[in-house]
């Protein structure tokens, strides 16, 4: 049984362990989370993300029977969408499922469409970006630190927006309970542009939690460094902010960057704090496809890259064990070398910035 005090010591250590390594207070459960595969084309290691078009696939839903079809209502002319929402509201609902401290969760991860920085990545070449052209804030023409989206990306944002308008009206699929975004303009704007307009339920209206920890990989690119809260609130007002969410960029550091251990530590942590606070069970996320990798490792899905402006559903089953949580420490940020000149190779990757000239 999850109870009150519970959910409140696994919240205060999720906040507390981002902002202090070493909490007072250990709680006495912690959460473990797996994903429930055969639900979705891409839980399938057998489908390529490279060439994967969610839209074109009822977001990845598969045609399937499950075992609580005989008691979906309306069977006869149900969607696979109400049978996929009936099933998990019956697994919910399970004594099994209570009596083994789960939950089941389903998570919509979408990546931001194309940014400034995205379309300067291809323009410059990956190897001058990283090790040049990223860590200004533009050239003068464009304006990258914390891009905006090209008209592409607007582009992108609108065509989901049409197919949730499309899952909504013809798959009659649930729609999100609650949403939340990356601080980060290019999944604020994303978000904004994907939910508006749509006949959403009156009680679930789309209003999103701006959440720090769901920014992108943290790295010495200016489009990682996020613009103030009062910048933030004065282009989204209707968006809310998490508890705690200060005025300015706690995390970017000029020249320094987040290991990926720490990014996984802290999805956790994101995760943890959404799970332990949010009693909804469908939960919309708009973030990077640095950070939704993240994520997908930490609940153990398989790797699955999207492109700008994708997104992929997760079944979750989120279970609340008994005894602390095994205890992680900040891992600190490893500073990063860059070239004094833009390198004029384009064909390779080169992070460590070998390829200066
Ligand atoms: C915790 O989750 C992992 C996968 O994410 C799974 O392999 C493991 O069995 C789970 N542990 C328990 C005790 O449920
Ligand atoms: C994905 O599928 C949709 C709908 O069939 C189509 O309009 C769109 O062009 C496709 N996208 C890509 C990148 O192929
Ligand atoms: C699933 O079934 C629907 C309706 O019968 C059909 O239109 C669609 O193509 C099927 N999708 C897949 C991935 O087989
Ligand atoms: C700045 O970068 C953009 C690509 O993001 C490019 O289109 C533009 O031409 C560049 N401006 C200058 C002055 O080089
Ligand atoms: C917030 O950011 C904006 C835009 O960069 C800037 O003009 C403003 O001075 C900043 N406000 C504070 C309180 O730092
Ligand atoms: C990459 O480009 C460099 C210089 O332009 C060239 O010497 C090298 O052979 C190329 N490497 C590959 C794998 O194509």
């Amino acid at each position: 049984m999850r109870t009150q005090p519970i959910i409140a010591s696994v919240l205060s250590l999720a906040s507390s362990v981002w902002a202090n390594p070493s909490p007072p207070h250990q709680p006495k459960t912690h959460l473990n989370y797996t994903v429930v595969t055969g639900i979705f084309q891409q839980d399938d290691p057998a489908t390529d993300p490279s060439t994967f078009n969610f839209t074109a696939q009822n977001f990845g839903l598969i045609n399937r029977t499950y075992p609580s079809d005989s008691s979906c209502p309306d069977r006869g002319k149900a969607t696979q969408w109400q049978k996929l929402n009936h099933y998990i509201d019956t697994l919910n609902h399970s004594p099994e499922t209570k009596k083994n401290n789960e939950r089941y969760v389903l998570l919509f991860l979408g990546r931001h469409g194309e940014g400034f920085h995205n379309a300067a990545e291809s323009y410059f070449g990956t190897p001058a970006w990283n090790c040049y052209w990223s860590e200004l804030d533009g050239n003068g023409t464009v304006t990258w630190a914390d891009a905006h989206l090209t008209t592409t990306g607007i582009a992108q944002a609108d065509v989901v927006n049409r197919f949730w308008n499309s899952l909504l009206t013809k798959e009659k699929i649930a729609a999100p309970e609650s949403y939340y975004t990356s601080p980060l303009y290019r999944c604020l704007a994303t978000a904004d542009l994907t939910f508006a307009n749509l006949p959403l339920p009156r009680k679930n209206p789309f209003v999103p939690t701006v959440k720090e920890l769901f920014r992108e990989g943290i790295s010495a690119h200016t489009c990682d460094r996020r613009s103030n809260r009062t910048y933030i609130a004065s282009h989204f007002p209707t968006f809310k902010f998490e508890k705690g969410f200060p005025e300015h960029d706690p995390y970017w550091k000029e020249l320094m960057a987040e290991p990926r251990e720490e990014q996984d530590r802290r999805s956790k942590v994101v995760l943890d704090d959404v799970f332990s606070s949010d009693k909804n069970t469908y939960i919309s996320v708009t973030s990077h496809s640095g950070e939704i990798a993240s994520l997908l490792r930490v609940l153990g899905h398989r790797v699955f890259g999207l492109s700008t402006g994708a997104a992929l559903p997760v079944l979750v089953k989120a279970t609340t064990l008994k005894g602390e949580t095994p205890p992680t420490s900040t891992i600190p940020y490893n500073p990063q070398a860059t070239c004094a000149m833009p390198p004029t190779i384009r064909n390779s990757t080169c992070n460590d910035c070998s390829c200066c000239l």
